[in-house]
């Protein structure tokens, strides 16, 4: 009988594919491990695989006590918290979890992007707190209309996209190329996409390439009239400006799903009523979740099988 193929689980993923990963081959727990050094000296003989999810990655030092690994399977599509370049260096296959969560957390983007200019949360709480009885609630922005400018038509910027357009707004992106298959009005110049728009949707990757793409300068120019949502990474905002700005009422308001530290949310943000927060959960419904851990089991069971990966980065 062959021995199960040990992994070395960096960060939970979702339960239910968890189970299954844990039956099917010899799982290790570094996230909750009383002892990870002794967990990783045991292990840094034989095993080939890890597991990752998005926010928890894997660094090199971290690559680099498992002389063996050979595959970082990562739940999640954004890797920008696995250090690429040293996977590359070594020889390491990344894996990650595209197009399944697409639609999803294109939703989450539009739920932002309605409740930050409806004022969705604050209703709700409106109502909840009895003020209705005293008074009317007020009146709000539309969406209709609105010029909506994507960071990032990649495929999430383009699901997006696809539902701006149906609540009638107008669609513009940054991004590093022009797309030719869309009618879309292409900007070069993130702070002239800012300009142009009454709303700013951040969808791109995180990472090196992206860090504070967002700028105190494309905040300003989207203005006191304008939302900024972000569905992608805090790093591709310049958070501690975007704070400033939302507090002083230069930035109209905001819808964000993720920042930088998670979970940690300045406080700031919690005081302020024009903006709306959610716990990064662009992915996080039943089926998605599900597609997601089937997808890192996939990649796990090709490698072991010494098939191509399904989903390589
Ligand atoms: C979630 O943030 C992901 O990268 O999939």
């Amino acid at each position: 009988m062959t021995s199960k193929a040990d992994i070395l689980l960096m960060g939970p993923i979702y339960q239910p594919k968890l189970e299954e990963l844990e039956s099917a081959y010899a799982c290790h727990r570094y996230w909750s491990s009383e002892d990870p050094e002794a967990l990783v000296a045991s292990l840094s003989g034989r095993c080939e695989i890890a597991v990752t999810n998005g926010g928890r990655g894997m660094s090199a030092a971290e690559m680099d006590m498992l002389p063996k690994l050979r595959l970082i399977a990562c739940f999640g599509v954004g890797v920008d918290a696995i250090d690429l370049a040293h996977a590359r260096s070594r020889g390491i296959a990344v894996s990650n979890t595209p197009e399944v969560l697409t639609e999803d957390v294109a939703d989450m983007a539009l739920a932002l992007l309605l409740a930050a200019v409806r004022r969705v949360a604050q209703g709700d709480r409106f109502v909840r707190d009895g003020r209705w009885k005293r008074a009317g609630f007020g009146i709000t922005r539309s969406l209709q209309g609105r010029r909506v400018g994507i960071v990032g038509l990649g495929r999430i910027g383009r699901a997006i996209a696809r539902r701006c357009e149906a609540f009638n707004c107008e669609i513009g992106y940054f991004g590093p190329n022009r797309k030719d298959d869309v009618d879309y009005r292409y900007f070069d110049d993130i702070v002239a996409l800012a300009e142009w728009s009454n709303a700013l949707v951040a969808a791109c990757p995180g990472g090196a390439a992206t860090n504070r793409i967002v700028s105190r300068e494309a905040l300003r120019a989207l203005g006191a009239d304008g939302i900024f949502v972000n569905i992608s990474r805090g790093s591709v905002v310049d958070q501690p400006s975007m704070v400033e700005l939302l507090v002083s009422g230069a930035l109209g308001g905001a819808g964000l799903d993720v920042f930088d530290d998670e979970p940690n949310v300045p406080e700031q943000l919690l005081a302020l009523d024009t903006v709306a927060l959610q716990p990064h959960q662009g992915s996080a419904t039943h089926p998605t979740r599900t597609a997601m851990g089937q997808l890192v089991l996939d990649n796990v069971a090709a490698f072991v099988a010494g098939r191509a990966l399904v989903t390589p980065v």
